[in-house]
């Protein structure tokens, strides 16, 4: 369950206020306390009631040209400021079913019926309507391989929803929440914590009955580019995937440059003989994953050497 941060009712801030607080550099957003205590800015946004309209307005005149450059959510996010690795604030949309983009769109846009953690901590405030829902649960990160169907200690805690006003603080790799439509058209809005290894960090979807990791949902564009790389002969680029599958501090992008090794084999034994390499790996996550690899590769070698 994301800590509830009380904040007492507080004069309506100006967004550059908040900026100009959150630059100071005692505010670490890595350091759950120091990001708590952030808790009050945000409350005190949510006071102003005209900024986010305003902010809107000025987009819509400049025909969205900082969304376009800033933003790499969809349009369910206007992103409110960007400019250090420290964090960002944004603000989301969340329809309600009775909405005609929510009637149009799905579910899946929103996010909403997909329980999941955060590889980032994030600071959240209901800015209008009743709020999204959540079933709420916590785990313990602390020895999680992150395998697809690993067994993880999940425990509901709450079912609860997002009120005007309502001060959260998602904590990283701890909470997760399977979220659920708002009863009506809400607003929230957010300090995300930011950090240039976020993208190596892994964010999973759960499987809630199973009390289970469903997949793990981040990638980065290196995964793909990975794939194109290890096609490539005569030039350094496969080299280049060799060194990033020994070497590079990501378990997740070590193994992604394994598998793409693999694929690229010139034949199933070869890949399966790259795999079993991965699959001798000290790193528990990449033996894991080598052994699920070999086991789709066989699966499907009738069809892979027609
Ligand atoms: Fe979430």
């Amino acid at each position: 369950m994301p800590r509830i941060i009380d904040c007492p009712e507080t004069a309506p801030l100006e967004l550059g206020d908040v900026i100009a607080a959150l630059n100071d550099p005692a505010f670490d957003p890595a350091d759950e306390d120091s990001f708590a205590a952030a808790g009050v800015l945000l409350k005190g946004l949510a006071a102003n009631r005209q900024f986010l309209a305003d902010i809107a307005v000025a987009e819509l005149k400049d025909r969205c040209v900082r969304q376009t450059r800033e933003n790499k959510y969809s349009s369910q996010v206007i992103m409110l400021h960007r400019a250090s690795e420290k964090y960002f604030i944004r603000a989301n949309f969340w329809p309600s079913p009775r909405d005609s983009l929510f009637k149009a769109s799905g579910t899946s846009p929103f996010f909403y019926h997909v329980p999941h953690d955060h590889n980032f901590s994030f600071l959240t405030v209901g800015y209008l309507g009743p709020g999204y829902w959540s079933d709420y649960y916590e785990y313990d990160r602390e020895g999680v391989v992150g395998v697809p169907g690993e067994k993880v200690n999940l425990r509901f805690v709450e079912k609860a929803k997002l009120d005007l006003g309502k001060v959260m603080l998602y904590r990283a790799h701890r909470d997760v929440h399977d979220q659920l439509p708002a009863d009506e058209m809400s607003i929230s809005i957010n300090i995300m914590e930011a950090s240039p290894r976020q993208p190596f960090l892994d964010q999973y979807r759960f499987d809630v009955k199973r009390c289970e990791i469903a997949e793990i949902l981040n990638r980065t564009a290196t995964e793909a580019l990975l794939a194109i790389a290890a096609t490539q002969t005569g030039g350094n680029a496969r080299d280049l995937v060799e060194s990033f599958a020994a070497h590079h501090p990501s378990e997740r992008i070590r193994f992604a440059a394994l598998r793409e090794l693999a694929a690229a084999a010139p034949g199933v034994d070869e890949g399966l003989a790259v795999l079993d390499r991965g699959a001798a790996s000290p790193s528990p996550f990449i033996a894991a994953m080598s052994v699920r690899e070999i086991a789709r590769v066989q699966a499907g070698r009738g069809w892979l050497e027609r």
